[in-house]
């Protein structure tokens, strides 16, 4: 697939069919995340792959009631957690690198980007979740302290397309030489 039909295809998919992900697709999103940039090539990520549909349903008790993705978590076949190890990204001997302390995030999104465009070319659809309550999923998943989840996604084939939200303008977002306001 070409890299700008990825990145321009992939949509947040809510609905999913039941059928199960062989391994070797799995595998494929997986290796996709294993060569995500990081810090210094920290990698702090890790995965939580979450098959077992009681353990599925438990986490979806963490979910707003109101949070459009509720019911994809348990409709589709996997889901799976992004977890990231703290005190590793943006630290050099123990020593946060820059006043904005630790990347774990902006590294688990990078990630989670790469997962989410890998499945897409896969046929598989995803929606990253990121609106619940995480020291409740933590808690559900058996994550030690030195670990935080960040965002979950379902992951499956989907049932029914998503349509495009509208786009910002390069124009609105993009500046020359200096930052300027905008509109
Ligand atoms: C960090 C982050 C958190 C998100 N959290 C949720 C969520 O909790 N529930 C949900 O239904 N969608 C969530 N989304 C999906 C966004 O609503 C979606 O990406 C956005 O509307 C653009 O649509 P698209 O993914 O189809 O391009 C989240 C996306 C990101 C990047």
């Amino acid at each position: 697939m070409d890299l700008m039909d990825a990145i321009k295809g992939r949509r947040s998919i809510r609905k999913y069919k039941s059928d199960p992900i062989p391994e070797s697709t799995l595998q494929k999103v997986m290796e996709a995340v294993r060569w995500a940039p990081s810090w210094a090539n920290t990698q702090c990520w890790e995965v939580i792959v979450v098959k077992d549909q009681n353990m599925k349903s438990e986490l979806t008790t963490a979910l707003p009631k109101t949070n459009p993705a509720l019911s994809s978590m348990t409709e589709a076949p996997l889901v799976i957690v992004l977890c990231g190890k703290k005190g590793i990204s943006g630290f050099k001997k123990g020593e946060a690198a820059t006043a904005k302390g630790d990347w774990l995030m902006f590294d688990t999104g990078i990630a989670m980007q790469t997962l989410c465009i890998t499945a897409y070319s896969l046929g598989l659809g995803t929606v990253v979740v990121g609106s619940f309550d995480h020291k409740k999923a933590e808690e559900i998943l058996g994550v030690p302290q030195n670990v935080e989840v960040v965002a979950i996604t379902p992951l499956g084939y989907p049932a029914a397309e998503g349509s495009a939200p509208k786009r910002k303008e390069i124009s609105e977002f993009v500046f020359s030489d200096h930052y300027e306001k905008k509109g």
